[in-house]
This record gives structure tokens, C-alpha cells and sequence, in this order.
């Protein structure tokens, strides 16, 4: 996103540890209020299938921090101060829907118990998971294209960018869709549709300034659907 920074006001915070940490704090909110979640709710089906499966027994109170929240932050080369107002911005959009996904799963929502099995359950679980290896591979692929203390803008290739310019993106944008239908509810799709348009749109720059920045671009590659657009 920096490519197009030209703002004065910037927090000292550097990309790494902001623009990334932001969204990622709010799926540890997300899921370790999930599975705080209370009997018949699907948190609480996930928690014991993962109890059942790894042999391990969490407690109520133990918080569940994906790696890549804390290690993919300082992973990244070639970092550069952030702009205060993106950074603001995203942390108050996170923490609002950090929130109200945790609110309403750990609260409001009922489930079947037999959720864990339902098609849409699985269906959805099973995109969240293809999602997150295509967003993990991208953005491995990104952080390779520097060296160390190196700031400039390269071709990536390899994995979904052979196909489309914001393959992070879309990885996002899957496993969003992918948590929406497992959850089967009125906020999680609100987040998937927001995140979509957020998400596309930047996919969209992102494929017009590689276009402009670089005469060899690969011509048949897409902006965020394969093959499509
Ligand atoms: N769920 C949501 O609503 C939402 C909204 C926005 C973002 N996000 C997620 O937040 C993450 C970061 O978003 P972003 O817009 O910052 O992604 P991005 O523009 O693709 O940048 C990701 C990282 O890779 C670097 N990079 C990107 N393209 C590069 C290239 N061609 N050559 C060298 N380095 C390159 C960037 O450096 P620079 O920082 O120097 O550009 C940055 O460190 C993404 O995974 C995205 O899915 C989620």
C-alpha cells in the first residue's frame, strides 16, 4: 500500500507492525472468543474436535495467537514509517469488527450441534484453510522480492501471482468468504462483502500501477480473479 503514500503525517509505528498486526489482532480476538465459546455454539464444537483430535485440553481462559501475527510483522523487508491516518484507520476498523464477530459468536449465536458436520460448515472451513495457504504463500513470495533494507517495487512471481497481481488479496477474500459461510451469519457476511470491496479495489491499483511501473508485466495476468478480471 505505501507505493501510493505521499502523506506527512506519519506514526513512527512502521508498516510491519501496524498495518499487518492490526487485522491479525483482530482474528486472535475473533477466535479465542470463539473458543470461549459456550456449549451448542460452534466455538465450543471446534474447541472439543481440536481437544479430541490433538489430545490437548485447553482451558477457558487460554488465548490462542497464530503465529503468523507475531512473526510474519517482523519478517518483512524493507519497511518504511506509516502514515498515521491508514494506520488509525485500520486499527479502529479492526478493533470494530474484532469485536463484533467475537461479540456475536461468543454470545448471540446458536448452532446445531452437529454444525461441525453441516455442508456448510465444512464447505466453509475448507476454503477458510485454502484461503489462508494461498495468503500465507503470497505473501512469502512479497516478503522474498526484497533485500535486506531494500524499499523498491519488483514483478512477483510464482503461486497465485502467475495468475493475478493481488494474489494476498484474494487469498484474504477466500478465506473471508470461507469464515462467512462456516459462521452462516448476518456479521460474518458483512465482513466478507466489506472485505471484498476493500480487498478488489486495492487488488485493482495494485494491477494498473504494475502495468504503468513495468513494460515486461505478463500480459495475461489478471487483477484478482484468474483468468476473468
Ligand atoms: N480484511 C481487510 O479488510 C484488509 C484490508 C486491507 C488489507 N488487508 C490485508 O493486510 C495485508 C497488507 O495489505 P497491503 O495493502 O499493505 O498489501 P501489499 O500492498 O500487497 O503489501 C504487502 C507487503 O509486501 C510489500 N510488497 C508488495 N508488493 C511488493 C512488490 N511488488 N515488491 C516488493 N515488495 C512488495 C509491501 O511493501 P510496502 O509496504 O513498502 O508497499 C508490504 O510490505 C494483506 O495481506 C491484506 O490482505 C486486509
Amino acid at each position: 500500500m505505501l507505493r501510493y503514500v505521499r502523506a506527512p503525517l506519519r506514526c513512527k509505528t512502521r508498516s510491519r507492525d501496524a498495518l499487518f498486526h492490526a487485522p491479525e489482532a483482530c482474528r486472535e480476538v475473533t477466535w479465542s472468543s470463539v473458543s470461549r465459546a459456550k456449549q451448542g455454539h460452534v466455538g465450543s464444537a471446534i474447541r472439543e474436535r481440536q481437544e479430541a483430535e490433538n489430545g490437548v485440553r485447553s482451558t477457558a481462559n487460554q488465548k490462542i495467537i497464530p503465529p503468523r501475527s507475531l512473526i510474519f510483522p517482523f519478517l518483512i523487508k524493507g519497511g518504511k514509517a506509516t502514515p498515521f491516518i491508514p494506520f488509525a484507520l485500520a486499527f479502529i476498523y479492526c478493533a470494530f469488527n474484532g469485536y463484533l464477530q467475537a461479540r456475536f459468536l461468543s454470545k448471540y449465536a446458536v448452532y446445531p450441534s452437529n454444525w461441525i458436520t453441516d455442508p456448510r460448515f465444512l464447505t466453509g472451513f475448507a476454503l477458510w484453510i485454502f484461503g489462508l495457504l494461498v495468503n500465507l504463500h503470497s505473501d512469502h513470495i512479497l516478503r522474498k522480492l526484497r533485500k535486506p533494507d531494500e524499499t523498491g517495487y519488483k514483478i512477483p512471481h510464482g503461486g497465485m501471482f502467475e495468475y493475478v497481481s493481488g494474489a494476498n488479496f484474494l487469498g484474504e477474500i477466500i478465506e473471508w468468504t470461507g469464515f462467512a459461510i462456516a459462521c452462516w451469519s448476518l456479521p460474518s457476511a458483512a465482513f466478507a462483502v466489506f472485505g471484498f470491496f476493500v480487498l478488489s479495489a486495492r487488488a485493482t491499483q495494485h494491477h494498473r500501477w504494475y502495468l504503468e511501473k513495468f513494460e515486461d508485466y505478463p500480459k495475461s495476468r489478471k487483477a484478482l480473479i484468474p483468468f476473468v478480471y
